[in-house]
């Protein structure tokens, strides 16, 4: 027999086992100063575009303002304990009326994190009878919530509806077996490419197969559709979400999540969600900052102007100038080059030390070996200058990554940081 922690301390797991060298730079950076377009890394100032705050409320004066007061009035305790035992509100009712509104759903139920709060969700809509279809792509906490669910799940190519079609007959074939059902899970917007989830094709199959979509909105909630309800009004078939999930933590720079549906289907996740049943309720100031964040989205329709003329502006000037940014069709923005590990890392320093641009890096095995994905999220307190900036810095490091500058620079990563 072993002591636990024998591997542990041996293995450090896929992305621990890169911690000495990446950790404080690659890994674990910390960005100082307000939440903005430009902040400070390292002591000095870089153009940030890896902070999801897509509507640029994080900083805004009126949100810090409605923060600022109801942690005044109430601390960050109140309400103590679980909505079901002693932390339920009025207010926290308000909020889930005004959500639901939003996203044109009959109710809405608040979630105290979102991560958790999708896997509860998952885990409360499915018995071991029922069978899970879901895309290959899809988020950690949505993969994380699947795997709480004792019978079958299938997983379908990325957005691949000839792969979707044929894992529904596979889970048909099941849940006719178990006399169960099946759920559907799909993303409004995949996070890492920036594509949308095929909603509309996902929602068209319904007319042959008997099935209900859940889908997590995190990105597409405040960015996509007329008004804001994101990718499935985006695509006309907002009403053919059964189960809506969004976070507070992108658009609405906060923190909480919610779901929404039908009053009948809340109303049960409302007493089966064992995150929720169990764990302590959203506290009051993110409550209130989130009612003053959803007031705003509502009546300051320039904030999403303004996000997605810096959406264009960046996407058509990259496209301009010849970069790869894939199929993104929402505001998350994807360089890809191609290069190995090393050469992404100098790459990054580069950019971080002598361009002062910040943005995520993502290498193999998150996309296929030889890629390296640059993740550029522009949001509403972008300037075209920073947008200008950051094309012309990009058009620079990409033509040192083709002479092979990278590759030749041979430092360890320890030298890099
Ligand atoms: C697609 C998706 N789902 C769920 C979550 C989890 O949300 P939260 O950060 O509120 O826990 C995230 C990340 O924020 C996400 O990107």
């Amino acid at each position: 027999m072993k002591d636990l922690f024998e591997r542990i301390i041996r293995d450090k797991g896929p992305l621990g086992k890169w911690a000495k060298q990446a950790e404080g730079y690659y890994v674990f950076p910390k960005l100082e100063g307000k939440i903005s377009d430009r902040m400070k890394f390292n002591g000095k100032e870089v153009i940030t575009w890896s902070i999801n705050d897509y509507l640029g409320l994080a900083n805004h004066p009126e949100v810090i303002k409605a923060d600022a007061e109801a942690a005044a009035e109430h601390g960050m305790a109140y309400p103590m304990g679980a909505r079901m035992m002693s932390g339920h509100t009025e207010v926290h009712e308000q909020l889930e009326r005004e959500c639901a509104d939003f996203v044109k759903k009959e109710t809405a139920y608040l979630l105290n994190f979102g991560y958790q709060g999708i896997m509860s969700t998952i885990d409360a809509l499915v018995t071991k009878n029922d069978v899970i279809v879901y895309d290959m792509d899809a988020h950690a906490s949505i993969i994380d919530g699947v795997r709480l669910h004792h019978g079958k799940r299938f997983t379908f190519r990325h957005n691949d509806m000839e792969s979707f079609e044929k894992n529904l007959k596979r889970a048909e074939r099941i849940a006719n077996e178990t006399n169960g059902g099946i759920l559907v899970i799909s993303e409004g917007v995949f996070g890492m490419r920036g594509e949308q989830g095929k909603l509309k094709e996902i929602v068209a199959f319904k007319e042959k197969y008997n099935f209900r979509l859940l889908v997590d909105d995190a990105h597409g909630f405040g960015t996509l559709g007329k008004t804001g309800a994101g990718a499935g009004e985006e695509q006309g078939v907002q009403d053919q979400i059964d189960v809506y999930f969004a976070t507070f933590a992108k658009s609405m720079a906060g923190f909480g999540a919610f779901v929404a549906g039908d009053d009948e289907v809340i109303q049960y996740l409302k007493y089966n969600m064992r995150s929720q049943m169990f764990a302590k309720s959203l506290p009051m100031p993110m409550v209130k900052g989130a009612l003053k964040r959803l007031e705003m989205i509502r009546t300051m329709p320039e904030l999403k102007k303004k996000l997605w003329k810096n959406v264009n502006s960046l996407q058509s000037g990259l496209k301009e100038k010849g970069f790869n940014i894939g199929h993104t069709n929402t505001c998350v923005t994807p360089v890809f080059l191609e290069g190995d590990i090393p050469e992404a890392m100098a790459l990054v320093h580069d950019l971080r030390e002598h361009h002062r641009i910040f943005c995520s890096i993502v290498v193999y095995p998150v996309i296929p070996k030889g890629m390296i994905l640059l993740r550029l999220i522009p949001t509403a307190a972008h300037s075209l200058q920073d947008v200008e900036e950051t094309i012309v810095a990009f058009s620079a490091v990409r033509e040192k990554l083709e002479k092979g500058v990278y590759k030749e620079m041979a430092m360890s990563l320890e030298d890099l940081k």
